[in-house]
């Protein structure tokens, strides 16, 4: 197994701070491991809802399968439902969906053997990582490579130690933001966008959190990406910059296509979308991916960062995402 193996599976101090906010909301709340003995656990303490934040541990669609054994008990839960959470995980396939609505993403390819041709569209440097992992897993300088020599040696790793796919996609040279959202879009049609510039029509029901930037510059010899070193073993030295210094332009571009990614792989209650601004193009926003089940951990998850510099506390943020939940089930 790869030594990062487990590194998007959420800490017991998550966990517990995620109990003590639910229950300042005033609920009963008990945590329960989201593994094959959650269907007796379950069926004992019968919940009104579930808080799910449950990563899985193994399989294609490992974040899928909690939801999928709560849909068949018919208990509620908080955030995106089973064919969302599994088209997250899937790098390509979300970026499919994405060209599909032509919302700009990386261009891209997916190599299943190191020995595969690059395609002529795409342009030395490109950027090698694993097709399914998050938290900067499989990421690190040496995901940027120079030519074929390395291409290969990129891909074979990522091939041998996360026994998966890798994805290639162009480098996007430059600065690193993601926008947080939480709420539900209202007053939409189903997972289409509206063909003119409709945006309050899109974003309707979602409340924006502020931008982060995750300041590299420090990093600059080491880590000019936000590899699995900054976002596990250096987390808490890492700068961010919230909201990040970018004019409200972008940030309007920013929020609409957070909206549009959002709505178009049929996300709920919460998401945080990563993006790559490009230096060589005006700053030119690309969507790297959508995360539906963003950390919640108080003070260090980006979610948090970003909740925080617009004044909300991890509880209300918490309670947010489970009122949202609740309002969309008719609960409350
Ligand atoms: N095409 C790309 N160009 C430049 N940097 C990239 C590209 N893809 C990923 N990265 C870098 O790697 C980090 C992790 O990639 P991402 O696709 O967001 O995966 P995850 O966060 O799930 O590990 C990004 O935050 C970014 O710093
Ligand atoms: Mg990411």
């Amino acid at each position: 197994m790869a030594e990062d193996q487990w590194d998007d599976l959420d800490s017991e101090y998550t966990v517990n701070a995620l109990a003590t906010a639910i229950r300042a909301g005033g609920h009963l709340c008990e945590f329960f491991e989201g593994d094959i003995s959650l269907f007796d656990t379950l069926r004992k303490f019968k919940p009104d809802i579930c808080f799910n934040i449950c990563e899985g541990h193994f399989g294609d669609a490992r974040e899928a399968q909690v939801p999928a054994l709560l849909e068949m008990m018919h208990i509620p839960y908080t955030g995106s439902k089973v064919l969302t959470l599994a088209l997250a995980l899937d790098k390509p396939m979300t970026k499919r969906v994405l060209t599909y609505h032509e919302l700009p993403t990386p261009l891209f390819q997916v190599f299943e053997r190191e020995e595969e041709p690059l395609s002529p569209e795409i342009h030395y440097p490109v950027f090698v990582k694993p097709t399914r992992e998050g938290t900067g897993m499989g990421v690190s300088g040496k995901s940027i490579v120079y030519n074929d020599t390395e291409l290969r040696e990129q891909v074979g790793y990522i091939l041998q130690r996360y026994k998966q796919p890798a994805l290639v996609e162009r480098f996007i040279e430059g600065r690193e933001v993601t926008v947080g959202v939480v709420g539900n879009l209202t007053g939409v049609v189903a997972n289409r966008l509206p063909d003119d510039d409709d945006a309050p029509r899109v974003q309707a029901g979602l409340r924006f959190l502020p931008p982060m930037e995750v300041d590299l510059k420090p990093f600059e010899t080491t880590d000019v990406v936000y590899s699995n070193r900054l976002k596990v073993a250096l987390a808490e030295e890492l700068n961010y910059l919230c909201p990040a210094p970018i004019d409200r332009d972008l940030m309007g571009e920013l929020n609409w296509l957070t909206a549009a990614v959002f709505r178009v792989t049929g996300a709920l209650e919460v998401s945080r979308v990563d993006f790559r601004l490009d230096v060589h193009d005006n700053w030119k926003p690309y969507i790297l991916e959508i995360n539906p089940l963003p950390g919640l951990t108080p003070g260090i998850s980006d979610l948090v960062i970003e909740a925080a510099a617009d004044n909300i506390d991890h509880t209300t943020l918490v309670i947010m995402i489970l009122d949202t939940a609740m309002k969309r089930y008719g609960i409350i």
